[in-house]
């Protein structure tokens, strides 16, 4: 009988890919995945440690699991993702109900570490192995699969932002070879896949391909069968020409971009060591919008960083009401252990809270204009799944806006000409005016 597996994934998306071929690396190990943990042989949660409470989460719900494991002492627990690589012995000396921690890295090595936990032995891996875990990886299979995917095509970081953690949690920057890539998309086709996003920490640094992530992007755009392709996360210094170029003259890649700021203080940007200004990030978005007009932009906040005046938070307020997102992520500065900006200052909670709250108020009427001004324009829906009213279909249109129809022409993985009817707070309605491809 098949065991069962219990996921748990926490954090960015590239968590999402990893937990994926996670449940493949183990599938050859009789284990197949359910999606509560009542029952479950092994339960992985795969977590963050971006900010203090996503880290603070991974014990409590190890704290829930503890019934479970008193019902089935047979059941394993394993801690995998940033917390994993962050702690790794920590957690085990902490949580006597952990029997195995994996970093990022470890991956592959999961189906050994499972049979040393039915061993009895507790196992512990978060160096950063010699060999690539790409190259050692379970094949993927071939069954079929919904009309969107992640593939990580880039992973760890070598900017080492004062604040953050992923410098230590992922490692250095590393490309997986474009040979690689194109291969894995051609089987998520296969499978199925119509959209792909291209996940790395610093996604536009991919060095794998002799064009960069452009050239990468250009050798994916001629797989007959996908359709769309997005990439997510970028740093403004690794935005090139070609890639910006490729916003104007590739089909396939939508127009769509997360592109993280963080302030809009020069004086902050430097404490930060983001090694580029307000100026430098205002001139990279009025170069895209010069190559693609409708370019829907996203980005990432932080707020009472150590040292943030109210004058360096009103230059940021400055930016985004420059920049205009259809979308964004904010988050109030949380000092993570081993990093330079935990040693410094911190700006009070209250002051961050007010300025949090400031920020996204102006971040929601930004993406609040910028759905509604949609309304009664065609755009093109790939749908992914029924929506909650009988009859109804839900999709990402071109921006990434969630869309929701209803109609008996559309199902899974169409992609349909909607034109836009209204706008509520996190989705678009529409319906639809032309035949499905
Ligand atoms: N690689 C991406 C994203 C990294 S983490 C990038 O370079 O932008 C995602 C977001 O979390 C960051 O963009 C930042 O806004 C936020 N973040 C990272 N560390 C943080 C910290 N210590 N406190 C609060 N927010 C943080
Ligand atoms: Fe973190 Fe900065 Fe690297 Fe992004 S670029 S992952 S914020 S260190
Ligand atoms: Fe979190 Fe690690 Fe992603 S810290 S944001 S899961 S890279």
């Amino acid at each position: 009988m098949a065991k069962k597996l219990y996921i748990k994934t926490y954090g960015c998306q590239m968590n999402v890919y990893d937990s994926e071929r996670m449940a493949e690396a183990l599938a050859p190990a009789g284990y197949e995945t359910v999606d509560a943990p009542e029952g479950a042989d092994m339960i992985l949660l795969n977590t963050c440690h971006i900010r203090e409470k996503a880290a603070e989460k991974v014990y409590s719900e190890l704290g829930r699991l503890k019934p479970l494991k008193a019902e089935n002492p047979d059941l394993k627990i394993g801690v995998a993702g940033c917390v994993a690589q962050a702690e790794g012995e920590e957690i085990v000396a902490r949580q006597p109900l952990v029997d195995l921690v994996v970093g990022p890295q470890a991956y592959h090595r999961l189906p050994q570490m499972e049979a040393a936990t039915r061993a009895g032995e507790r196992a512990v891996l978060t160096e950063f192995p010699q060999e690539d875990k790409f190259d050692h990886l379970a094949a993927r299979p071939k069954a079929a699969r919904g009309p969107t995917a992640f593939l990580t095509v880039q992973e760890g970081c070598d900017k080492f932002c004062a604040f953050c953690v992923v410098p230590y949690t992922r490692g250095a920057e590393v490309s997986r070879p474009a040979a690689r890539v194109l291969a894995e998309a051609q089987e998520l086709v296969e499978r199925g896949v119509r959209e792909i996003t291209l996940l790395g920490q610093n996604v536009n640094a991919y060095h794998g391909h002799a064009g960069g992530l452009a050239g990468l992007i250009w050798a994916l755009s001629e797989l007959d069968g996908l359709a769309r392709i997005r990439f997510t996360t970028s740093h403004p210094n690794d935005m090139d020409d070609a890639l910006i170029a490729a916003h104007g003259t590739c089909d396939k890649l939508m127009p769509y971009l997360h592109l993280p700021v963080q302030s809009g203080s020069d004086r902050i940007l430097k404490a930060m060591n983001r090694k580029h200004n307000a100026a430098d990030y205002l001139d990279i978005i009025a170069r895209l919008r010069a190559a693609r007009p409708d370019l829907l932009l996203s980005g990432d906040f932080i707020v009472g960083f150590p040292g943030e005046t109210e004058a360096d938070f009103e230059d940021t307020l400055r930016l985004v009401e420059a920049v205009g997102y259809g979308q964004a992520y904010s988050f109030k500065y949380s000092a993570r252990p081993g990093t330079p900006a935990a040693e410094r200052d911190e700006v009070a909670e209250e002051v961050k809270a007010d300025r949090l709250a400031r920020l996204q108020a102006l971040l929601k009427d930004q993406q609040r204009a910028a759905q509604e001004a949609m309304v009664g324009r065609e755009v093109h829906v790939l749908f992914e799944k029924p929506g909650r009213e009988p009859g109804q279909w839900v999709g990402k249109s071109e921006h990434l806006h969630a869309v929701h129809v209803t109609s008996d022409t559309v199902g899974r993985g169409d992609l349909a000409p909607v034109r836009i009817i209204d706008s509520a707070p996190n989705s678009l309605g529409g319906e639809v005016v032309g035949a499905a491809r």
